[in-house]
């Protein structure tokens, strides 16, 4: 008989296998290259490109992969028009997973080959970065804007929201946080998501539910709920008495602590780093006073790190985008690791179906109705 062992959470639970990225205390790696290389040497399509085949491209692959996303950046006219029957005040997220499930009518990707399923992540890429865009015109009641080639995801994505070509600097921090925010094993969302693949249904079923489960302010929303955090404060001091009130409700604070890294997310502090330059830039350092306010207590008294989703909030915040589209951005991201890891579980596949404890009712009659 195999041996049943119960962990709430599956914390510390090995659930499978995969050769896509490693998450330790002291490092993280896509494919065997630290993400601190990546982050300071490659483009998110470069990543996107290791991700899904396997190793970083040549010059050729790179620019065959940047032709196959422009190709697929035309969204179909019914999925715009879904765009715009949807009520102005939706959440994002839930915009983005309708949108991603009508796309998914009108995949111009057939076959279910390992190649037609990476052309099937490109497709999703570019459906969900244009999704994201042409929802953000709609309810700013603007048209939406064709794509430009020649432009990279992340310039595309801000050219396609905004209507006019990003500066080097949004373009560059938005293209970082993709890079990092790209995979993470087996991260709820990406297991969510394997598990999809695990019943052998499709991919963009896979994508709706990852964007289901990244939604969740303990995963993915938690950028989103940092920044609505921060932004209740005008001054630092504002901020240390609030986080100390929290310490005494003992309440979480969104944006730090991680189920795996105990000693800080090596995300957050390459992206951190990035942010107080940003700041710096756009003279806007009384936004990291505050940032820090909530920090040092954090690190300092209850040794709670921030994790990649606290310095990203604010990060996208500086560059002036809609809160409500944060964790919408990060979907743009986590869409190449969620494809990475369902081709992965496709080609590798067990169905994941785990064991439960029953802690209900003893067994029982059930008795007629009239004594019920
Ligand atoms: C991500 C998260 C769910 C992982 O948590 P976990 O592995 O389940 O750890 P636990 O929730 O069991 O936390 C362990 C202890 O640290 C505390 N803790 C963890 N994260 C905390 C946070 N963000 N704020 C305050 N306390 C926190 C818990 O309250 C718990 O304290 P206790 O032992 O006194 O009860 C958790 O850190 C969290 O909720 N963070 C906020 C949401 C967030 O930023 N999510 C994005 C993750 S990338």
């Amino acid at each position: 008989m195999t041996e049943t062992i119960f962990k709430p959470g599956l914390e510390g639970v090995i659930a499978g296998e995969t050769a896509i990225a490693a998450v330790e205390q002291q490092s993280l790696c896509y494919r065997g290259y630290n993400i601190a290389d990546l982050a300071n040497n490659t483009t998110f399509e470069e990543v996107a490109h290791l991700l899904l085949y396997g190793d970083l491209p040549n010059a050729q692959q790179l620019s065959m992969f940047n032709e196959s996303l422009a190709q697929f950046r035309h969204l179909p006219d019914a999925v715009i028009d879904t765009l715009r029957k949807i009520p102005t005040d939706v959440n994002m997220m839930d915009v983005l997973r309708t949108g991603v499930s009508m796309a998914g009518h009108f995949d111009p990707v057939k076959g279910e080959s390992v190649d037609d399923l990476r052309r099937r992540a490109m497709w999703l890429m570019a459906t969900c970065a244009g999704i994201v865009a042409a929802r953000y015109r709609l309810i700013n009641q603007k048209d939406t804007v064709d794509p430009l080639p020649g432009l990279n995801h992340s310039e595309q994505i801000l050219y396609q929201c905004l209507g006019e070509k990003p500066s080097p600097t949004a373009a560059r921090l938005l293209d970082l946080t993709l890079i990092l925010y790209a995979e993470h094993e087996y991260n709820a969302s990406t297991f969510a998501t394997r598990i999809v693949a695990s019943t052998m249904s499709d991919m963009v079923s896979g994508v709706v539910t990852g964007i289901g489960t990244l939604k969740g302010p303990l995963h993915g929303g938690a950028n989103e709920a940092a920044m609505e955090m921060l932004s209740q404060f005008t001054t630092p001091e504002q901020a240390d008495a609030w986080i100390h009130e929290r310490f005494a409700k003992k309440e979480k604070v969104m944006g730090f602590g991680h189920r795996v890294y105990k000693n800080g997310d090596h995300r957050a502090h390459i992206l951190e780093a990035e942010l107080r330059k940003l700041a710096e830039e756009k003279g806007q350092q009384k936004w990291m006073a505050i940032y820090d306010a909530i920090k040092k207590p954090m690190v300092e008294e209850k040794k709670i790190f921030p994790n990649v989703d606290y310095p990203c909030g604010l990060t996208y915040y500086l560059l002036d985008l809609p809160i409500d589209m944060y964790t919408p951005l990060f979907v743009c991201s986590r869409v190449t690791g969620w494809a990475a890891h369902f081709i992965e579980q496709a080609t590798h596949n067990r169905l994941i179906r785990p064991l439960s404890k029953y802690i209900g009712e003893p067994s029982r009659p059930v008795a007629p109705i009239a004594e019920r």
